[in-house]
């Protein structure tokens, strides 16, 4: 039998700070009614000034650790998917495996958005399977509401702050791992979402910075359609991929951006709401920390257990897209 990549343990952190669609009455015009019916979302966490994606990640990252029963030590990789890094540089993976004590890891970060998650789950994978490395730490975090601009009440109601993270090993004569896994991506629609200062196109401190905007755009009617088409197209590929149907997928466990686009998924594919995790009520989307969070949810709510198979599904800026199927 072939290496596998098992997911052994997981761990979670959000924001405590909860705000509810009650207290965007009073600073945007919107009601809660709206927000609940165009996104599903009732509340959401905000990250205080100075909670950086890192102070999560740590959280998220220690957790997974203890309950996996292994020693910072014994870490060789750590990846942490995030739009919304500490720094520039340098990498937030840096900052987290310093903080946990991984002193003989490497560590990296990796820029997929809202897919970050799947993307990093399979370039762990890969370095699992491969023999580069035994076992890997996968972050996903993102603060995204700490780019909002909360006058714009077309995004500054849809984030939220926190995420999880995995401890990966490698096992050989085993079922459980990753399975199969699609990316893709669409350059062509990097104009949808974005935040055009900060980078290297638009630096802070030049010209082109001071005209550039810093708060996250979206233009939400293409994503809208966008992240429908995508959901379904990589389920459909994934699944292809493995040789599987949706009728072997124990849990769909999606991207939480909003309800609408869950359910239409879902739908595609056949899939009892019975059979879909939804959190997206409680925390927005928390971008590359949707996924794990998710994840973490289903098993302590023990809809997600030893054996099944969970398909993971995220698409986000970039664009970006792509799908895991795990034998949890
Ligand atoms: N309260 C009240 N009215 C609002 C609000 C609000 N919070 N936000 C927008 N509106 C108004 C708009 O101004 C518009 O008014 P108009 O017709 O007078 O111009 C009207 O509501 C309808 O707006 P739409 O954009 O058509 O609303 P829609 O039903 O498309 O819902 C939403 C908007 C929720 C943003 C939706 O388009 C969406 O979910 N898009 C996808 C977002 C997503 O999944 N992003 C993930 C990627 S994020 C990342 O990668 C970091």
């Amino acid at each position: 039998m072939p290496n596998r990549a098992v997911i052994q343990s997981i761990g979670m952190a959000v924001a405590d700070r909860v705000m509810t669609n009650d207290e965007f009455e009073a600073i945007i015009d919107t009601t809660d009614e709206w927000i609940q019916t165009r996104t599903g979302i009732k509340e959401r966490r905000i990250a205080e000034p100075g909670q950086s994606s890192s102070y999560f990640g740590i959280r998220a990252a220690k957790e997974a650790l203890e309950r996996a029963g292994k020693s910072p030590e014994e870490v060789e990789m750590v990846v942490c998917a995030t739009v919304t890094g500490d720094y520039l540089f340098p990498g937030t993976a840096c900052l987290i495996q310093d903080a946990i004590g991984a002193k003989n890891a490497g560590a990296y970060d990796l820029g997929a958005a809202c897919a970050g998650f799947i993307y990093a789950a399979e370039a762990a994978a890969g370095m699992i399977c491969n023999g580069t490395v035994q076992n890997a730490v996968v972050v996903g975090i993102d603060t995204l509401t700490h780019f909002v601009d909360w006058k714009d009440r077309s995004t500054c109601v849809l984030f939220g702050d926190g995420g999880g993270a995995v401890f990966m090993e490698r096992q050989k004569d085993t079922e459980r791992g990753i399975v199969a896994t699609v990316m893709l991506a669409d350059g062509s629609g990097a104009r949808h979402i974005k935040i055009a200062l900060g980078g290297s196109l638009n630096p802070p401190h030049s010209a082109r910075g001071e005209a550039a905007c810093g708060y996250i755009y979206m233009a939400g009617k293409e994503v809208f359609r966008f992240a429908v088409r995508a959901m379904a197209d990589s389920c459909s590929r994934v699944l292809e991929k493995a040789g599987l149907t949706s009728d072997d997928v124990a849990l769909f466990c999606p991207h939480q951006a909003n309800l609408r686009i869950i359910t239409a998924a879902a739908d595609h594919l056949g899939l009892s709401m019975d059979r879909v995790f939804v959190n997206v009520h409680k925390y927005g989307n928390m971008g590359a920390g949707s996924i794990p969070v998710a994840l973490y949810e289903a098993e302590q709510q023990g809809k997600l257990k030893r054996g099944d198979l969970v398909m993971t599904v995220g698409f986000g800026a970039g664009l970006v897209w792509g799908a895991n199927l795990i034998r949890w």
